[in-house]
């Protein structure tokens, strides 16, 4: 009797301390900015479009208002998604940028959003998308966009996570701003703090997202997003704090043998870690190297084994992995 109530205690005792969540074990798909290829990106519209299509994760970047609201946007600026130019032309930083920072959440509020453009000449960067300046869409705060999620999550009976990330850290910190505690206490407000809370918390700045998990002691499921080569060196270290990696799709592709692509050992050597590997973008109107979005889908959530996709075109992924 004794050894069976052990065997239990190994077992479940186990399954706890290793439980991940059900989407983490399968192909998540994640609407990146939304369902952003079809409306513009962030906004609660594009968010409602990403939730019918019964993605897995909805993305959020975030950024601080200078009232200390965390502001569901892609960048520090506002000029390539708002009409913040025209509304307050005297509000420009010396380097002709307009900054989230320096506008309350009020003010922001009163800002028209737009599919994103080119500052510099207006004209709109995804041609084929959601036209530019058409529509009625606003800027929303992180605590809006989970009620949101959260409300849908009731009335649908689903259970979408968020995925959250803590925008351009150093900035902030340069700004007196503690943009990471604040949304750490958001999303603790809300039921998001350990990794069984259908939340994935997502960083460029490695030393912030480490901080993250040693001295916030935060229990999250971390991401520790990659751009550049040398990074990929830094697996070992990443896998001491982070639970999986989002790298550039670009850090997994090698060349092409005989019209085939080859590949990096980034994925296995992530795995061999224990890393989830989640690369961004996977956009159907952008395919650079690859000739279809089949393609791109087939030879990096199939021939390279990655684990998720971020993606502007959350049902095309959907529909090829249903296949
Ligand atoms: O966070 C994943 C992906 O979104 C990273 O690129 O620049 O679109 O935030 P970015
Ligand atoms: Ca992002």
């Amino acid at each position: 009797m004794k050894k069976i109530i052990l065997l239990l205690i190994i077992i479940f005792g186990c399954k706890k301390s290793h439980q991940k969540l059900k989407p983490m074990n399968k192909k998540i798909v994640i609407a990146h900015r939304g369902a952003s290829g079809y409306l513009p990106e962030h906004t609660l519209q594009a968010k409602a479009m990403a939730y019918a299509m019964h993605v897995d994760f909805i993305e959020q970047d975030l950024v601080l208002s200078k009232d200390d609201v965390p502001i569901v946007i892609h960048d520090i600026y506002l000029d390539d998604v708002t009409d913040v130019a025209k509304k307050f032309p005297d509000r420009k930083r010396e380097d002709q940028r307009y900054y989230v920072i320096d506008f309350t959440f009020d003010e922001l509020k009163t800002l028209q959003v737009s599919e994103r453009f080119n500052p510099k000449n207006g004209k709109q960067v995804y041609s084929n998308r959601f036209p530019i300046w058409q529509g009625n869409f606003k800027l929303h705060s992180l605590q809006e966009e989970i009620e949101f999620i959260q409300g849908l999550n009731t009335s649908t009976g689903k259970d979408i996570g968020i995925y959250p990330e803590i925008k351009a850290p150093e900035f902030h910190q340069k700004e007196n701003k503690n943009l990471t505690e604040i949304v750490l206490n958001v999303l603790s407000d809300y039921g998001y703090k350990t990794k069984k809370d259908n939340c994935i918390l997502q960083c460029f700045n490695a030393k912030e997202l480490e901080r993250i998990r040693k001295e916030l002691k935060s229990e999250l499921f971390l991401v520790q997003l990659m751009e550049f080569k040398e990074e990929t060196k830094q697996l070992a270290h990443f896998a001491t704090y982070a639970d999986g990696i989002g790298p550039w799709y670009r850090q997994i592709l090698s060349e092409k043998v005989d019209g085939k692509f080859t590949f990096t050992s980034l994925v296995s050597d992530a795995h061999k870690l224990g890393l989830k590997v989640h690369p961004y973008t996977f956009r159907a109107d952008a395919l650079a190297e690859f000739t279809t979005f089949e393609e791109m889908m087939q030879t990096l959530l199939i021939d390279a084994n990655v684990d998720g996709a971020f993606t502007d075109f959350p049902d095309k992924v959907i529909a090829f992995l249903g296949k």
